[in-house]
């Protein structure tokens, strides 16, 4: 646990260079638009401790997989997100000397995120080993406004000197991964130019074959005046830049703007590409700096318009919930079906910047309850566009006649992770991605998506359960033997509570669908059974058996819920009985331990009581949480958040405040020592969920919003915008009362603490 960021309601800060924490502020401070993102790295060179990465979304590489004993049905690749040709570097040769923070002596050094601009700032003094003192105040964004475009203006001003500098302005496509199986570079020249004012590499992904095309142009200025230096050029393989030497007069600001424009071949012909981005590159810089950024502004006070989060008397509460909105909607914008959300976003390779369950079961609630529908929309639709994929998934498992298993992890649809227990095993991922088609209908209203989408997907699902349940003659009862839960550390366990749970209502829900589907438009059932061959009658027949005798794990003496069959027998402790010493147990402990011990990553039968929580009552929330949370570690960040909404339902605040603090400072105070790696971006939906759902109560049944909110006592007041089928809600909670008002949108009624209200 650190605690180096200085505390702001609308700010992330950083006082002081400590070149240890440089990572971290690498990861904390990243910026994106959707399109493309980069970590904090300095622009001018940095020879200390550092991880480069500069990310365009939905471009990956397979790296062969690395196993050490192959099993059938692994895939044989696990895809990664790309370090990308960088454009941010802005090099600063000074006499015999590099800026280069690694080697002078720094001084007055701040970082700030501004969350509300979405813009990045630093400023400090630097002084050279030959005691030259230079001022520099760097300013850069990664435009919202144009996805394809990003800016900066690096101002530099000489304290005690007048000397030339050569200034190096360069696109590189000669970078690496730190996540690569075998070392290998992923990148091949296509084409490069290089020329006074341009610097333009087109790279090439190898096997995957997407085409980069990453443009820089610049203008260097003193007094708003154009400086003309001498232009020095260098090519070489996957790099070219222009070297310009200028003079620099002490006390005298020089500014350089670079501008980038950065093109994917997903987003345009590969023959146009280079063309193409010196077009964007040519109407960016004639815009200019300023006018760039204030159509970048634009975008993020709409933003905020409609999803902020205000709290009252708790500075780093607000920073954190401010943080985690502000990563995500950089992350996702939700205006193309073919991207998703990895679980760093653009602030880290971990997790190869793939898709997880992640996206269906903690975001889509976020992006429903900020954005228009047409973004949880997209996340659904990825998921279609899969659904062959996840047919042959299955197909390689052994699965028949259209069962449908989505990867556990993937970029375009195929699995992609490789330990058995997890590929193989993890299966509840299915249901996260039906469950999400009834959250998103739930929420917007928005039922004919089962016509378009919907339908042929729980179908594929269904099957795939129909199949992987089985008939136990002993038990006379359906079983699911074999499974991984959201818990890992279990594995390979008979009759998951939770994973059968959401099995059966997702065959319950298909069956619903399929009604839906035929009452609104009998012909397009009719084509989509006959294309995907479903004998109905036989097919639902089963399912309906299967829901009326399945297995569902219950310790009647308890009152609880099974997480597996045997998990009564395991030696009952919680985590106050660990030592201090012992945590985290993914670090300290072998893996055969902790999968005989009964610690709990994260929520697992309290997931489905989370997610299905209107078909339980407090008393039965109560036993279990009370029987499961104390043995949880949550080394997950994905489950304090669950904690929060439900001990929040059952009147547990201080248990709330305890995990909600968890969640929403998890990377600005690195409290899992692991932020250098890259932002938790997924789990930071499960944060704004804390305060929604846990705090504030939201739900939505039957078409209407409810609202049971309670203020943590630790807070004077808070409150929260949500967008609700095209109205804007802002609730605000003080300690006496809770309010709900109408800021957009036609009226509407709503239930506040169970009784209707009217809002106009
Ligand atoms: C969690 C998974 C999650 C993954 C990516 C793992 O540690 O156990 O549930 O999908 O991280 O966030």
């Amino acid at each position: 646990m650190k605690n180096y960021i200085k505390h702001h309601p609308w700010q992330i800060v950083e006082e002081g260079f400590d070149a240890h924490l440089n990572r971290i502020s690498e990861s904390l401070f990243s910026l994106g638009n959707g399109r493309m993102g980069q970590r904090a790295n300095f622009e001018e060179k940095f020879s200390g401790d550092t991880h480069q990465g500069t990310y365009v979304a939905g471009v990956y590489y397979p790296d062969k997989t690395r196993v050490g004993w192959w099993k059938n049905g692994y895939p044989e690749y696990f895809a990664k997100v790309l370090n990308a040709p960088s454009w941010t570097s802005i090099g600063i040769k000074i006499g015999k000397h590099e800026l280069d923070l690694a080697t002078c002596k720094v001084s007055d050094f701040k970082r700030t995120l501004d969350m509300k601009r979405g813009l990045l700032h630093r400023s400090f003094i630097a002084t050279l080993p030959d005691g030259k003192k230079v001022q520099v105040d760097a300013q850069r964004f990664c435009s919202m406004a144009d996805g394809e475009v990003g800016a900066i203006r690096y101002a530099i001003t000489p304290i005690n000197f007048s000397a030339s500098a050569a200034i190096t302005l360069s696109v590189d496509a000669d970078v690496v991964n730190k996540d690569s199986n075998y070392d290998e570079k992923f990148w091949n020249e296509v084409s490069k130019e290089a020329k006074a004012g341009l610097a333009l590499v087109t790279a090439e992904t190898k096997k995957t074959f997407f085409h980069v095309a990453t443009a820089i142009t610049y203008s260097i200025q003193v007094a708003g005046k154009v400086v003309k230096g001498k232009v020095k050029i260098t090519k070489r393989e996957k790099y070219a830049d222009n070297v310009v030497t200028i003079s620099l007069k002490k006390g005298m600001e020089t500014v350089i703007y670079k501008y980038a424009a950065v093109l994917s071949s997903e987003n345009h012909p590969k023959k146009k590409l280079a063309e193409s981005a010196k077009k964007k590159l040519k109407a960016a810089a004639e815009k200019g700096f300023q006018k760039l950024l204030d159509a970048h502004v634009a975008v993020w006070a709409n933003i905020w318009l409609k999803c902020d989060i205000s709290i009252e008397g708790d500075v780093a509460a607000q920073q954190g919930i401010r943080f985690n909105i502000f990563q995500l909607m950089q992350t996702y914008t939700g205006d193309d079906a073919r991207l998703n959300i990895g679980p760093k976003g653009f602030t880290g390779e971990k997790y190869g910047g793939s898709t997880y369950w992640d996206t269906e079961a903690y975001c889509l609630p976020f992006y429903l309850g900020t954005s228009d529908p047409k973004v949880a929309r997209n996340l659904l639709v990825y998921r279609y566009k899969h659904l062959q994929r996840a047919i042959e998934n299955a197909g390689k498992l052994g699965f028949t006649n259209g069962a449908a298993l989505y990867p556990m992890v993937t970029m375009n649809g195929e699995e992609c992770h490789n330990e058995w227990e997890i590929t193989f095993e993890e299966i509840h991922r299915n249901g996260a991605i039906a469950f999400a088609i009834f959250d998103y209908i739930r929420y917007t209203g928005d039922e004919d998506y089962l016509i378009e989408y919907g339908l042929e997907v729980l179908i594929g699902i269904s099957r795939f359960w129909s199949q992987r349940i089985t008939f136990s003659t002993e038990k006379q009862q359906y079983v699911m033997l074999g499974v991984t839960g959201p818990n890992e550390y279990e594995n390979n366990v008979n009759n998951n509570w939770y994973t059968s749970y959401i099995a059966c209502w997702t065959l319950e829900y298909t069956q619903h669908a399929l009604e839906y589907v035929r009452k609104k438009d009998t012909a397009k059932v009719t084509k989509l059974l006959a294309k995907i061959k479903f004998n109905e009658s036989v097919e639902t027949a089963r399912w309906k058996d299967i829901r009326t005798k399945m297995y569902l794990g219950e310790d009647k003496q308890r009152g609880i819920y099974l997480q597996q069959d045997g998990f009564l027998d395991k030696e009952l402790l919680t985590v106050k009985d660990l030592r201090k010493e012992d945590r985290p147990l993914n670090q300290k402990w072998s893996w055969d331990r902790i999968l005989r011990s009964c610690f709990i990553k994260q929520a697992d039968v309290l997931q489905g009581l989370y997610l299905f929580d209107d078909r339980f009552d407090d008393e039965t929330i109560k036993r279990n949480f009370d029987f499961y949370e104390p043995m949880t570690v949550h080394e997950s960040s994905l489950s304090p958040c669950v904690h929060v909404i439900l001990a929040s339902r059952i009147g547990y605040k201080e248990k709330a405040y305890e995990m909600y603090l968890r969640t929403s400072r998890l990377d600005l105070d690195d409290y899992n020592n692991d932020t250098e790696d890259g932002c938790h971006i997924t789990s930071m939906a499960g944060t704004w969920m804390s305060v929604i759902k846990g705090f504030g109560g939201m739900r939505v049944k039957d078409g209407m919003v409810h609202f049971s909110p309670y203020l943590p006592d630790q807070w004077k007041s808070y409150s929260f915008r949500v967008d609700f089928r095209g109205r804007v809600l802002r609730v605000n909670v003080m300690r006496q009362k809770a309010e709900v008002q109408l800021e957009s949108g036609e009226p509407m009624e709503i239930v506040l603490n169970g009784a209707k209200v009217q809002l106009s």
